[in-house]
């Protein structure tokens, strides 16, 4: 008997190369988007393996997890990028709320993150929980994810990260696109140039694109620094910029905003 996790990478497997002879024109065997929908909303249990409890699945609604899963699954064994595939410990999909109303986009899993199989868990991510919380999150509230899914390799014995090439990016955003779809956030949260680049397809000076509104497909899109560049530059007028940007979050978000929390320095 195969285990949930055994189907569900087999299950990603699959998925992954109907959405790849989709993409390549294969007519032949039939790739349809009715099907792949069909099978990436299939419950996250295999046949002969036990029932979870039911679910809003029992009544033919999957839930966003449900949702998740299968993207999740075809994440964890993706080989779309062969160097990537072969320098990383494992892939890093996105933590936090599938229902979440807020979700924060980083560039790529760095050392910490690659080793853990979580996004922003190291000292960039110690310092976003550190502004989640101000803001009155829980991390686990939230939902936190990716441009890459993967940690961009480094010459052998050369620690620190690089960004992501655009030929990464471009490989691997449709992931991102397809965890966005299911959360489908009320206000999404660009952390740094990448995933500006990633989430807009522009390069632009931070200076000039964060403190105001943008949009994502129609969801709000609010941009500002990366929290690994507030620890690099640790002056306390650029720490207060990210924090003027997240109180915008939360008046768009409708959350009590305290008299505390709005004079707040990070
Ligand atoms: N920086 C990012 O952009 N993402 C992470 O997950 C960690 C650090």
């Amino acid at each position: 008997m195969c285990g949930v996790t055994e189907f569900q990478a087999a299950l990603g497997i699959v998925i992954d190369t109907l959405e790849q002879m989709r993409a390549g024109g294969s007519r032949s065997p039939c790739a349809s988007r009715t099907v792949i929908t069909a099978l990436s909303a299939a419950p996250a249990t295999a046949p002969e393996a036990e029932f979870a409890p039911p679910a809003e699945s029992a009544i033919g609604i999957p839930s966003k997890a449900e949702r998740l899963a299968p993207i999740r699954a075809r994440v964890l064994v993706c080989p779309r990028c062969p160097h990537l595939a072969a320098s990383r410990t494992q892939t890093v999909f996105g933590t936090g709320n599938p229902d979440a109303d807020l979700m924060f986009i980083g560039e790529a899993p760095g050392a910490d993150e690659d080793a853990q199989g979580e996004p922003f868990v190291g000292r960039a991510g110690q310092l976003l929980t550190k502004i989640i919380e101000t803001m009155g999150f829980a991390r686990d509230e939230v939902y936190i994810a990716n441009v890459l899914k993967c940690r961009p390799d480094m010459p052998p014995g050369v620690s620190g990260n690089r960004p992501p090439t655009l030929d990464e990016m471009q490989t691997c955003l449709p992931y991102l696109a397809e965890q966005i779809d299911v959360v489908q956030p009320k206000v999404l949260v660009a952390l740094g140039a990448t995933a500006v680049e990633g989430l807009l397809g522009t390069r632009g000076t931070m200076r000039d694109l964060r403190g105001r509104w943008h949009s994502h497909h129609e969801t709000p899109l609010m941009i500002t620094y990366h929290p690994s560049y507030l620890l690099r530059n640790q002056s306390p007028a650029e720490k207060r910029k990210v924090w003027e940007d997240m109180l915008l979050v939360l008046e768009r978000l409708e959350r009590p905003v305290s008299e505390k929390q709005r004079k707040y320095f990070l």
